[in-house]
């Protein structure tokens, strides 16, 4: 028969092969794709079988086309709602302008589920998004860049677009010395402050008690529990090349908790935040405190989505702004996609594609 259905575990093989085919497989193997698209969408904790991913077939069984589908909890406005995370949408080149990859994500839009987002779209999904109801995040669409050793932050921005070859060696080159000049080129990126105040580890315990209570200030954020927030860790650890992740629970001087921050970093790299949060009204303590873990941690640069909390980036020293992947998101729920764009909500990296988007680094 042919048609939409959901993924089942015999199609890895052949999802893994129509990927490649698409995407290239990357730093990865087909295998380690096929177990990575086991791993975070069908043994994800919260995977659900209302949302599933989904395959079309042909008549003679053949795959030729794959949308992956993920499910977070959230709360809005108390009440508990589910957001379905689109991810990995491809196409046979061979099936392609037919309509396969529009009825696969109309599929997927028309679940259950409250929400449906994908931010780490191109703009061949806006197209496809905005014909079925979707609209871009704005915000979330932009990424925003804190520049701590400018010397060494070329070579890194170039290893995060995965560039290769001479003009990366060469900026590797120029970098010691660029950095030796950066303290007396204020305009470039001072080095961050030391800020009043502590930093701690942050525990899957210590991140769940905080979460315990923002339903207080927050009127949309992800209801998580220790299934869920356990495997999300895991699987950042699982992929040493996108670095090793940091967590760090801030306070005040007086001991107040002021909110926490979570970023992956690669050696000498991008520090790349998933996620950040303050307790408080006012998040730039904790973007002060990121940014100084961030350059004691070696990072050349920070690097963060445009969250409506986080509008006072923009104005820091060091910082420069950028269009990133687009933020996709439909939804019949007018509140709720107010919401998301408000400073009332937590939405972040460890809540949408990010953590299903890492196939071709493995
Ligand atoms: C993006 C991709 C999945 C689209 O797949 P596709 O099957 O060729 O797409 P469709 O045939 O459904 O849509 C193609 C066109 O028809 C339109 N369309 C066709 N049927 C449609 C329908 N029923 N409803 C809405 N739009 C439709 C689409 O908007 C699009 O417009 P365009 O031709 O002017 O660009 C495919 O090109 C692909 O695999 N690309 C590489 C991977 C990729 O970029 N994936 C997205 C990751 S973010």
């Amino acid at each position: 028969m042919s048609g939409i259905r959901p993924l089942e575990r015999r199609d890895l093989d052949d999802v893994a092969a129509l990927f490649d085919q698409v995407m290239g497989t990357g730093t990865s193997s087909r295998a380690q794709i096929a177990r990575y698209f086991e791993r975070t969408l069908l043994d994800d904790p919260w995977a659900d079988p209302d949302i599933p991913s989904l395959v079309h077939e042909t008549a003679e069984g053949s795959i030729i086309g794959f949308i992956g589908a993920s499910t977070r909890r959230l709360r809005v406005d108390g009440r508990p709602a589910r957001l379905a995370v689109s991810s990995n949408l491809v196409v046979d080149p061979d099936w392609r302008t037919r309509g396969v990859g529009a009825l696969l994500l109309r599929r997927l839009m028309a679940g259950p589920q409250d929400l449906t987002l994908a931010d780490r779209s191109n703009d061949d999904s806006l197209k496809m998004w905005r014909e079925l109801g979707g609209q871009e995040l704005v915000h979330a669409s932009v990424g925003w860049y804190r520049i701590l050793r400018p010397g060494r932050a070329v070579g890194a921005l170039m290893d995060l677009q995965e560039r290769e070859g001479l003009v990366r060696r060469v900026a590797r080159g120029v970098a010691r010395p660029i950095d030796a000049l950066a303290p007396r080129v204020r305009r470039l990126a001072a080095e961050p402050g030391e800020p009043a105040g502590t930093r701690e580890p942050l525990t899957i315990e210590g991140l769940l008690e905080q979460m315990s209570s923002i339903g207080r200030r927050l009127r949309l954020y992800p209801d998580y529990d220790e299934a869920f927030l356990s495997w999300a860790l895991d699987e950042v650890a699982a992929v040493p090349r996108i670095g090793r992740p940091v967590a760090r629970l801030v306070r005040a001087a007086n001991g107040r908790v002021l909110g926490w921050f979570v970023y992956v970093l690669p050696e000498h790299g991008v520090a790349q935040v998933l996620q950040l949060c303050a307790t408080g009204s006012d998040p730039e303590p904790v973007v002060d405190h990121l940014f100084r873990q961030a350059f004691d941690d070696g990072a050349a640069v920070v690097q963060g989505r445009l969250e409506p909390r986080l509008s006072g980036v923009l104005s820091r020293p060091g910082v420069v702004v950028r269009r990133s992947a687009r933020a996709l998101v439909a939804s019949e729920d007018s509140t709720a996609l107010a919401l998301l764009g408000s400073t009332k909500s937590l939405m972040s990296h460890l809540d949408g594609e990010w953590l299903v988007s890492m196939a071709r680094r493995l």
